[in-house]
């Protein structure tokens, strides 16, 4: 008799039932989940504008400190976009997620490296962010928070109203700076418990968020990734999903397995 061939479970229904099956699901997003609502990757996605800068290259204290203009007037250009994005099914399917988890007494964290606050506005409330929010900026001497206007800022840099010879600085972490404590305390305790830990549009190189997923995988969690592209996590995760995030989530998650 012929040997009927295994079948090689779909991923979306593979997905489906861990999702269903969990009780405890910590997601991890990155800027591929924002791609769709129109906001640049840090990686490959630069405007025409910005086409010749590197962000790793404006996004640390060095660049700030020797040329505030150009990265003041970079991140206030990504303060723009981030204010007239709007988010995209896959920030609304994670809310939804969220909202299925509180129902049936399970726990939901969603950390995320984006500064957008996507996430918020799309009616997820258990967000950590890891590396702080564009939206809000602060004096670089004393830190205290700064009124901008909704607008472009009048002038790059900004001078602080707060301390004489300060600038605004965007509360994001730079490269070499320290995650916000509370952020990472918040984030290791949810990694901790989790049985389900589900990575999103982000590259997996960036640390220390992209040890999380390699900690739940330690403890017995399941591991999924949905990302556009092959990044170095694709091989290791229970179940890799090739796909844009606004269009993946929804097929897992309309509704919320259950
Ligand atoms: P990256 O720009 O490095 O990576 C975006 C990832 O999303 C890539 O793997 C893309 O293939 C994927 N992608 C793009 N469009 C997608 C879509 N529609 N659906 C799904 N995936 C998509 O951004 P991050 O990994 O978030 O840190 O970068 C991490 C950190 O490095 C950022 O928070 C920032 C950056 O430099 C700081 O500024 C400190």
């Amino acid at each position: 008799m012929p040997r009927q061939p295994c079948a090689v479970p779909d991923p979306l229904d593979h997905a489906r039932r861990l999702i269903a099956d969990a009780r405890s699901v910590v997601v991890l997003t990155g800027a591929g989940i924002s791609a769709e609502s129109g906001i640049p990757t840090f990686r490959g996605g630069m405007d025409a504008l910005w086409k010749d800068f590197d962000p790793a290259t404006l996004a640390t204290p060095e660049a700030f400190a020797r040329d505030p203009a150009t990265v003041s007037r970079w991140y206030d250009w990504r303060r723009q976009k981030c204010r007239e994005a709007i988010p995209n099914p896959g920030h609304l399917a994670l809310a939804a997620l969220e909202r299925a988890l509180e129902a049936r007494a399970g726990r939901f964290t969603l950390l995320t490296q984006n500064v957008d606050r996507l996430h918020h506005r799309a009616g997820s409330s258990n967000v950590v962010e890891l590396h702080g929010t564009i939206m809000h900026w602060r004096c670089s001497a004393s830190g205290r928070e700064i009124e901008l206007p909704d607008g472009p800022l009048p002038t790059y840099p900004f001078p602080s109203p707060h301390c004489a010879g300060s600038l605004a600085r965007p509360d994001v972490v730079w490269f070499g700076e320290p995650l916000p404590s509370a952020a990472v305390h918040a984030a290791q305790g949810a990694v901790a418990d989790c049985d389900l830990f589900i990575s999103i549009g982000t590259s997996s190189v960036v640390y220390p968020a992209a040890a999380f997923i390699h900690e739940a995988a330690a403890h017995g969690a399941a591991t999924i990734e949905i990302n556009r592209d092959a990044t170095p996590i694709s091989s290791v995760v229970d179940v890799s999903i090739r796909g844009r995030a606004g269009e993946v989530l929804p097929q897992i998650l309309n509704p919320v397995p259950n």
